[in-house]
């Protein structure tokens, strides 16, 4: 007797493993615990059991009736609520796509300044920076611009508590990333080949064109042997891979106190190939920075002897690099926060 029941135990629960769906189930419990089930039938049989049996039985039966009970209530929960699922009498629906979390991304700026050191760390130039607030001698005077020097008018200046707290050495925010020249041909001796990226900052009525604070990298060679025609290749390769394998360069004479031969340097245009469009003013051609071979009197200033060293030194805007690329056709929106425009980058 106590074998039946141990072997319809694990029948049972067999069965119940397999069982997948709401009807199985009630057929199940009316096979295993209605009243015509063979455990029904050993619980009310009990009284014909020999009486050293009975206890255990007994015992056995009962407790299987109850395990039994359990585990199809249990069961038909799991059944109900996957079918509710199915249905749709549930909310949760599974197969819709999760909520969108939005991901940070770099600002346009810092895009753009990577992928310019990336390309000349490639060509062995060292990134280095310097300070925003600058003396006066680093922005002007050891770049060849002395004070009353015509050529600072080129940079409308914000100067920093002239005359109180520095006395007689006039402090500004600087106008170029050019003073880290100095800065670094001070401290370092040749061979230097450093580019130092940076904000700057000019005076001067914000509009479509113009902002008082921007973005510069500043490029500088200083080694025995160098030549224009080490700035033309480096900065033809730098063009290219900026811009496109198909890229041409033009320089041109251009002036600027802290180098001679100066230069523009010019990529023909992006939209028409040189062919002249709105882009490029009709002219065919884009500037794009300013360069030069370093001025000998700097160089001597500085205790580098320009009989045994030369350098080449270029400065270009950051942020006109993508207004080109883009089409932007307001600087305002760099550093104006919406992130309607920051979000497309
Ligand atoms: N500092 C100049 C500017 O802001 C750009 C420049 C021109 C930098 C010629 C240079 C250079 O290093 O050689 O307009």
């Amino acid at each position: 007797m106590l074998n039946q029941v141990e072997e319809l135990a694990s029948k049972a629960l067999d069965e119940l493993a397999k069982v997948t769906n709401v009807n199985e189930i009630e057929a199940w419990r009316i096979r295993y615990l209605g009243r015509k089930s063979n455990l029904i039938h050993i619980l009310r049989s009990l009284a014909t059991v020999p009486i050293n049996e009975r206890r255990e039985v007994g015992a056995r039966a009962n407790e299987l009736k109850k395990s039994l009970e359990t585990a199809f209530e249990e069961k038909k929960v799991d059944l109900e609520s996957d079918s509710a699922l199915l249905t749709g009498r549930e909310t949760l629906d599974v197969t819709l796509p999760g909520q969108q979390i939005p991901l940070g991304r770099l600002h346009p700026t810092t895009q753009i300044l990577e992928e310019i050191c990336d390309i000349f760390s490639s060509m062995g130039f060292q990134v280095v920076e310097g300070p925003e607030v600058e003396w006066d001698y680093y922005n002007f005077e050891a770049l060849n611009m002395p004070a009353d020097h015509p050529a600072r008018d080129m940079f409308a200046t914000l100067w920093v508590d002239f005359e109180t707290k520095t006395g007689d050495r006039p402090m500004l925010l600087r106008t170029h990333t050019s003073p880290v020249q100095i800065r670094v041909m001070e401290k370092t001796p040749p061979p230097i080949r450093i580019i130092a990226p940076g904000r700057v900052y000019r005076y001067e009525a914000t509009d479509a064109t113009h902002e008082w604070m921007f973005y510069q990298v500043e490029g500088l060679a200083v080694d025995r042997n160098i030549t224009l025609a080490d700035l033309k290749g480096t900065l033809f390769e730098f063009a290219r891979r900026l811009f496109g394998e198909d890229r041409k360069c033009r320089f041109r004479c251009d002036y600027f106190p802290f180098v001679e031969p100066g230069v523009e340097v010019a990529i023909d245009c992006l939209v028409c190939h040189g062919a002249g469009c709105r882009l490029c003013d009709n002219s065919g051609w884009i500037e794009i920075l300013g360069a030069g071979m370093v001025h000998p009197e700097v160089l001597r200033r500085l205790g580098i002897d320009p009989q045994i060293y030369s350098g080449f030194a270029f400065g270009m805007g950051v942020e006109r690099i993508p207004i080109l690329r883009y089409g932007i056709d307001d600087i305002r929106l760099f550093y104006g926060n919406d992130l309607r425009f920051l979000k497309q980058f």
